[in-house]
């Protein structure tokens, strides 16, 4: 595999029912290229909360992921109301879903702190009011 593979979701608000899909699928395509069984578990794990993070905190956006031999680089961009504190909500336990993104078992504060646990490089770029764009690398 010496060149990129690219490929880009659409990830819709507050679609609890399609959300997953893109981590679902993005799992598919590293298994057909025979990537380790602990790089597609770690890829999928920050995919997915990723992509449910946009889903209940930032009214969807988009995802994608750059695959090479050496690495994954996923990006998910949204243009949600940002992250006042990087730090805090970097805290296991810390969330502020809704009380409908809970009843759904949504909104355990394990995101993000599972997102860092996952990946070799996480770079969170958030603004409020204007969104957040998380990159999270990880090397296979
Ligand atoms: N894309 C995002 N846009 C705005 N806020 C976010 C985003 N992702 C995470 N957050 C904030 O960070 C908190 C912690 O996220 P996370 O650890 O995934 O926990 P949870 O999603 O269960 O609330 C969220 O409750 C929310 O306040
Ligand atoms: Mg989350």
């Amino acid at each position: 595999m010496a060149e990129v593979i690219r490929h880009t979701w659409q990830v819709l608000a507050d679609d609890y029912s399609t959300a997953g899909e893109a981590s679902a699928s993005l799992k598919k395509v590293l298994k057909q290229l025979g990537f380790a069984a602990d790089i597609i578990r770690r890829v999928s794990i920050a995919m997915y909360e990723g992509e449910i993070n946009m889903v209940i905190h930032a009214n969807g956006g988009t995802a994608s992921a750059e695959i090479s031999e050496d690495r994954i680089t996923i990006t998910l961009a949204d243009s949600g109301p940002g992250i006042p504190d990087v730090g805090l909500a970097m805290k296991e336990g810390y969330s502020t879903a809704s009380d409908r993104a809970r009843s759904l078992g949504f909104g355990a504060g394990m995101g993000l702190p599972n997102i860092k646990r996952c990946s070799d490089d996480l770079k969170i770029e958030t603004e409020v009011g204007v969104g957040t764009t998380l990159t999270i690398t990880i090397l296979a």
